[in-house]
C-alpha cells in the first residue's frame, strides 16, 4: 500500500518528503519506486519531520506509529483495520481529537462514484425508510493451504483476520452509504485451512455476520478469503420503503436501482 499512498500523495500535489520501511536497507531499496525524497533510519526520525504520516505498515504497528505521531501533534493516515482490537482504536480516535490533528482510514471503496451516488439518493430520501442491507466481500488468494502471508498470524494482522482485513471495507461502506452504525452483531468464524507454511492457524478465512443498526435495519454479510474463482468481489445491496440500491465493487460504473 505504501506504493498506492505515494501515487496518491503525488497526484494530489504532495511530496514523500520520507520513508522508513522494517530496515534502513529496506527502505533504500524501495526510495525510488516510491519517490521518496529522503530515507529514515527508524520512525521515529521519520515522525519528527513529517507533516503527515501515512501508516502503511502491517495491522499490529497501526496503533503504535499512529499514537506516537498523534503525541508529536503530527496529522495520520492509518491504513485499516485501524488497530487490531476495539479499545485500542477507540483510544486512538480520542487521542487524535484531543490532539486536534487531521487523522482518517483510507476507506477507498467510498470514493467510487456510484457509492457516491448511492449514498446521496439515501440522504434524499429516495430509497425511502432502510429496513434491509446485505452483501459480501469474497477474495480467493488464501484458497490454498500453501497460499500464506504476515496477516495469518495473529500477532502481526490481528485475531480477526478476514473480518479485519476486508470486512472492515464492507462494513464501513454499509455505514457510509446509509449513515447508519451497526449496533449490534451475531457472527459465525470459520477456517478453511487448519495449518498454512507447516504452522497452524488461529485466524479466521470465514465470517457469516447477522447484524442490526440504530437507524433499525437487520442485515447480513459473508465474509471470505477463500472463495475460488472471486477475486475482490464487494457487494453491497441496501433496501428501503421505496427503492433498492446495489453496488458491485467488481462493475464500478454501474448502480443497480
Ligand atoms: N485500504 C485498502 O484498500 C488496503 C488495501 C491493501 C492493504 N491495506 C492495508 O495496508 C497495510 C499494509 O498492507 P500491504 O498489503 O501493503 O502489506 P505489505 O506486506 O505489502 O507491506 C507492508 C510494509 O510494511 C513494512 N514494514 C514492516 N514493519 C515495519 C516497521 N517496523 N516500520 C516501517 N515499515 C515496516 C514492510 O517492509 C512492507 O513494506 C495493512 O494494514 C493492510 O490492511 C489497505
Amino acid at each position: 500500500m505504501g506504493r498506492v499512498h505515494s501515487h496518491a500523495i503525488a497526484v494530489a500535489g504532495g511530496e514523500v518528503a520520507g520513508i522508513a520501511g522494517s530496515s534502513p536497507e529496506r527502505a533504500r531499496e524501495a526510495a525510488d519506486s516510491l519517490r521518496a525524497a529522503e530515507v529514515f533510519d527508524d520512525t521515529d526520525e521519520l515522525i519528527a519531520a513529517a507533516d503527515v504520516v501515512h501508516i502503511c505498515t502491517p495491522n499490529h504497528l497501526h496503533a503504535p506509529l499512529a499514537l506516537a505521531a498523534i503525541a508529536a501533534g503530527k496529522h495520520v493516515v492509518c491504513e485499516k483495520p485501524l488497530a487490531t482490537d476495539a479499545a485500542t482504536a477507540q483510544a486512538m480516535t480520542e487521542a487524535a481529537r484531543e490532539a486536534g490533528v487531521v487523522a482518517s482510514v483510507p476507506f477507498v471503496y467510498r470514493f467510487h462514484p456510484m457509492v457516491r451516488e448511492a449514498r446521496a439518493r439515501v440522504a434524499a430520501g429516495e430509497v425511502g425508510r432502510l429496513t434491509l442491507a446485505h452483501g459480501s466481500y469474497l477474495q480467493d488468494w488464501l484458497l490454498r493451504p500453501e497460499d500464506d502471508n504476515w496477516r495469518v498470524d495473529a500477532d502481526k494482522g490481528g485475531a480477526l483476520r478476514a473480518f479485519g482485513d476486508i470486512g472492515s471495507h464492507w462494513c464501513d461502506l454499509l455505514e457510509f452509504v446509509t449513515g447508519d452504525r451497526i449496533t449490534a452483531v451475531s457472527a459465525q468464524l470459520a477456517k478453511a485451512n487448519a495449518t498454512r507454511g507447516g504452522r497452524e492457524v488461529a485466524t479466521e478465512d470465514i465470517v457469516t455476520l447477522q447484524f442490526v443498526t440504530d437507524g433499525g435495519m437487520v442485515g447480513s454479510t459473508v465474509v471470505s478469503q477463500v472463495s475460488a474463482g472471486r477475486k475482490n468481489r464487494l457487494f453491497l445491496e441496501v433496501s428501503g420503503s421505496r427503492a433498492t440500491v446495489a453496488f458491485d465493487q467488481e462493475q464500478p460504473e454501474t448502480l443497480w436501482l
